[in-house]
C-alpha cells in the first residue's frame, strides 16, 4: 500500500503549458550555428557561396559576431558595419534568421596596447599580453565602457531588425583569475557591502585562528596559493562568490546596453556542468539560457544520453522550466578545445540532435558553419569543409537533421514534466571543492557529490522516469521527491526551504555530510545535521570516516557494506557515525567502526518524509533505494511506450494538452516497444501501433496527445 502523501494532490494538479517561443515571429525551430564572415571579407564570392549552401543544409539560422570586435571597430571609435550590414540582409532574404553576438570575448589588439588594464593580471599586478580570448579583466571600468558602447551601437542598428531573432552576449562566460589592483578594489568594496565593518569579516571567516585578524578592508587580498592567504575557508569562499558576481554583472552591464534599443530575447551560451558562476544568478539576467554541448561519442551511448539529458534538466531548471538553445555542437567532430578526433557517423549526428530536442531544446546550432583557413580551430567540425561543396557526409547528415526539425514546429515550447528534483547549490558546490574546504575528509568531496547527484539521475533514467535540476530558489511544492548530494553548506533559509518541503508532504533524501557549515563556512555548533536540522532528520552524525589511504583516487583501503533489505552494498569510500534520534533504521553497517550503525535511516516530519544516506553508496544501491521510494510514491515512467528491450529512453515533451514522446534506441542492436495506442511518427508521417522495431541508435518522435 502505497502511503498516502498529501504532497502529491497538489503535484497531481500540476498542468504544463507551453513556453513561449525564442521568437514568436518565426516559430520554427532554428537550426544553424556560428558563423564567421569577418574572416572571408576578401572573399565576398564564398560569403555569397553560404548564403546558398545555409539553405541546402536546411539551416534557417546563423550566429554572428562572435568573434568581430576587430572588424567593427578598425580602430578606436572608427566602426565599419557595412560588412555586417550586407550579412545580416542576405541571410534574411534568403529566408534565415540571424543571432546576433556581442563581440566582449575577444577584443581588439589596439585596445590591449592602449589600454592594457583590460588584460587579466597575476598576483605580481604583471598584465598579461595580447592573445587568446575570453580573458579580459571584469571589473575594468575601460573594458566594460568599451563594450557598452559597442553593444549600444549593435543594439541601435540591428535591435529591430527583422532577421535578428536574439541576441548572444559575449561567448562562455568564466571567472578566469584576475588579480589587478581594478579586482582587489572592486573585491574590498564587495565585501564592505556585505559585511558592514571589518570585524563582521573576522568573526565570519574566524581569523583568529593562526592570528590572521584583519585591520583594514585594504588589507584584504584575494586567496592566493603559496604566496598569500589560501587557508580561511570563508576568503575562498567569498572571493568564488565575487568572482561569480562580477561574471553576472558584467553580464547584465551588457545586457542593459542592449536593451537600450532592444526588446527581442537576451541569451549567453554556457557549458553544462561549468561551476565558475551561479548559473542561477546569471540566468535571471538572460531571457532564455542556451548552453554548448559537445558529448563524447566515445563507448557507451546510454551514459552519453544520460549525461547529455542530465545537462538539459540543469538548463531548464534555470528558467522555471522553459526549453533552451543549443547554441554550440560539433557537426563532426570537435577537434578544437576538446580535441575529440572521433567521425560522428550521420546516424549519430541526428540521434544526438533528437536527444536536445528531446531534453528541452527550441533550437539545434553548430560551432561552426565553415571552417576556417587558419587558427585554432581549422580542423573543427564544421557543416561546411574547406572543401567548399555541398556533396559530402557532414553537409548531407546536417541537413537531414533540418529536414526532420522542419517536422517538429509542434514540440517548440513543450515543457517537462517531472515529480522528482535534484538540487544544484552552486555555493555548496564552491565549498566542496578542493580548493575550499580542508580537513573534513581526505577524499574529493566534489567528485563523491557528482557521483550522487548522477546516481539519483542515473536511478530515474534508467527506469524511464524525468528527473529536473533546480536551484534553491525554485518552487519545491511541483514535486514528489528532492534529492540533495552532500549539501555541505546550508544556510537557515535553505534549512528552512527543505523542512517545509517534507513538513508539507514532499519527500526529501539527503546524504552524509548534510548541513556542516553555514554561509561563511562556519560549523554549526550544537551538532550535525546543524541549521536546526535534526529534528527533520531525526538524528545526529557524530564523525565522519574515511577510507581512503593517502591516495584519495584508488580503492578505499577499507572495505565496509551494508545491509538494505537483506542485500548487501559496497561502501564507495566515506560512512559517517549515526546516532539515531527518532528515525528508523532502513540500513546498518556490518563492520569497522560503524559495525551495526545505522547507515540510512528515514523519519517521518509532518506530512513527509526524510531520508538520510550516511555514507557515499555505489550506483547499485541507489538504483534500488531509489526504485523503492518511486514505488512507494507512485512514481513511473511514461505508459503510452513500453520497452521490450534494454536501451531503451522514452522523454516525453508537453504542454496544452499536447505531448510527443520521443523513443530512442541507444543501444547497437534492434530495439522493440510496445505502443499503447495507435499515434502518428512525425518523422516519417506513419501511424504506428502495437508492436514496433528500432534500429540501432535510432528514434521515433510520437505525438501521443
Ligand atoms: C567553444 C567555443 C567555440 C569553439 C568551440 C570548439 O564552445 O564557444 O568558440 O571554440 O568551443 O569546440
Ligand atoms: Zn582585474
Amino acid at each position: 500500500m502505497p502511503r498516502l502523501v498529501l504532497g502529491n494532490f497538489v503535484k497531481f494538479g500540476v498542468i504544463m503549458k507551453k513556453y513561449e517561443f525564442i521568437s514568436k515571429d518565426f516559430p520554427h525551430f532554428l537550426h544553424g550555428g556560428d558563423y564567421n564572415p569577418e574572416q572571408w571579407l576578401d572573399t565576398p564570392e564564398i560569403i555569397e557561396e553560404d548564403v546558398r549552401l545555409m539553405k541546402e543544409a536546411n539551416c534557417n539560422e546563423m550566429t554572428v559576431g562572435i568573434f568581430s570586435w576587430a572588424a567593427i571597430e578598425k580602430e578606436e571609435g572608427v566602426f565599419d558595419f557595412s560588412w555586417l550590414d550586407l550579412v545580416i540582409e542576405r541571410i534574411y532574404e534568403n529566408g534565415g534568421r540571424v543571432v546576433l553576438a556581442t563581440p566582449s570575448g575577444s577584443r581588439p589588439m589596439w585596445m590591449a596596447e592602449k589600454y592594457p588594464e583590460v588584460m587579466r593580471a597575476n598576483f605580481r599586478g604583471e598584465r598579461d599580453e595580447f592573445g587568446e580570448r575570453h580573458n579580459h579583466c571584469r571589473t575594468s571600468p575601460i573594458y566594460r565602457e568599451k563594450v557598452r558602447i559597442i553593444n549600444e551601437k549593435l543594439s541601435e542598428r540591428y535591435g529591430r531588425h527583422p532577421a535578428v531573432v536574439a541576441w548572444h552576449l559575449s561567448n562562455e562566460y568564466n571567472t578566469g583569475l584576475c588579480l589587478c589592483d581594478n579586482c582587489k578594489k572592486a573585491f574590498r568594496v564587495w565585501l564592505r557591502e556585505k559585511y558592514g565593518d571589518i570585524d563582521a569579516v573576522n568573526r565570519a571567516w574566524w581569523t583568529s585562528f593562526w592570528s590572521h585578524t584583519y585591520t583594514s578592508f585594504e588589507s584584504v587580498n584575494p586567496p592566493h596559493d603559496g604566496a598569500g592567504e589560501s587557508r580561511l575557508h570563508g576568503l575562498n569562499l567569498d572571493w568564488k562568490r565575487f568572482n561569480s558576481d562580477m561574471a553576472v554583472d558584467f553580464a547584465r552591464a551588457e545586457a542593459e546596453a542592449i536593451r537600450k534599443y532592444s526588446s527581442i530575447p537576451i541569451t549567453t551560451n554556457f557549458m553544462g556542468n561549468y561551476e565558475g558562476f551561479d548559473h542561477y544568478k546569471m540566468a535571471e539576467v538572460l531571457d532564455v539560457v542556451s548552453n554548448d554541448f559537445y558529448p563524447r561519442w566515445h563507448g557507451n551511448v546510454d551514459g552519453m544520453a544520460r549525461s547529455t539529458a542530465q545537462i538539459g534538466a540543469l538548463l531548464r531548471g534555470l528558467k522555471g522550466g522553459r526549453p533552451f538553445m543549443v547554441m554550440e555542437s560539433a557537426p563532426g567532430t570537435n577537434l578544437g578545445g576538446m580535441g575529440f578526433a572521433k567521425l560522428k557517423s550521420e546516424r549519430e549526428q541526428f540521434f544526438e540532435a533528437m536527444l536536445y530536442v528531446a531534453t528541452g531544446a527550441d533550437t539545434v546550432q553548430y560551432f561552426q558553419w565553415r571552417k576556417s583557413r587558419g587558427g585554432w580551430e581549422k580542423f573543427h567540425g564544421a557543416v561546411v569543409d574547406h572543401y567548399g561543396r555541398s556533396d559530402t557526409r557532414i553537409f548531407r547528415s546536417i541537413s537531414a537533421v533540418g529536414e526532420a526539425l522542419g517536422k517538429l514546429d509542434g514540440v517548440l515550447g513543450m515543457g517537462i514534466k517531472s515529480d522528482v528534483a535534484i538540487i544544484r547549490d552552486y555555493e555548496n558546490l564552491w565549498a566542496i571543492d578542493g580548493k575550499c574546504i580542508q580537513t573534513v575528509v581526505k577524499s574529493p568531496l566534489s567528485a563523491a557529490h557528482y557521483d550522487i547527484y548522477d546516481g539519483y539521475f542515473k536511478a530515474a533514467w534508467e527506469r524511464g522516469i524525468s528527473a529536473d535540476v533546480i536551484g534553491f530558489n525554485e518552487d519545491f511544492s511541483k514535486y514528489k521527491v528532492i534529492c540533495l548530494s552532500v549539501p555541505y553548506l546550508m544556510n537557515e533559509s535553505k534549512a528552512e526551504k527543505i523542512k517545509r518541503f517534507v513538513f508539507e508532504g514532499g519527500t526529501l533524501i539527503t546524504t552524509f555530510l548534510t548541513a556542516v557549515a553555514d554561509d561563511t563556512d562556519l560549523c554549526y555548533l550544537g551538532g550535525v545535521p546543524g541549521a536546526a536540522l535534526s529534528s527533520l532528520f531525526g538524528l545526529r552524525a557524530e564523525e565522519v570516516d574515511d577510507y581512503h589511504g593517502i591516495d584519495t583516487t584508488s580503492k578505499p583501503r577499507l572495505a565496509n557494506s551494508v545491509v538494505y533489505k537483506g542485500k548487501s552494498y559496497g561502501v564507495a569510500g566515506i560512512a559517517e557515525c549515526i546516532i539515531a534520534d527518532g528515525a528508523s533504521t532502513l540500513a546498518h553497517f556490518t563492520g569497522n567502526i560503524q559495525k551495526d550503525m545505522p547507515a540510512v535511516l528515514c523519519n517521518d516530519y509532518g506530512k513527509g518524509r526524510a531520508y538520510y544516506i550516511g555514507y557515499q553508496p555505489d550506483n547499485k544501491f541507489l538504483a534500488d533505494f531509489m526504485g523503492d521510494v518511486f514505488s512507494e510514491l507512485e512514481i513511473s515512467a511514461e505508459s503510452s511506450v513500453k520497452p521490450l528491450s534494454d536501451g531503451i529512453r522514452t522523454l516525453v515533451r508537453e504542454g496544452d494538452g499536447e505531448k510527443y514522446a520521443f523513443v530512442f534506441n541507444t543501444s547497437e542492436e534492434c530495439g522493440r516497444v510496445e505502443l499503447s495506442a495507435e499515434y502518428t511518427e512525425l518523422l516519417s508521417g506513419k501511424r504506428l501501433s502495437s508492436e514496433q522495431t528500432l534500429d540501432a541508435l535510432s528514434v521515433l518522435v510520437l505525438k501521443i496527445s
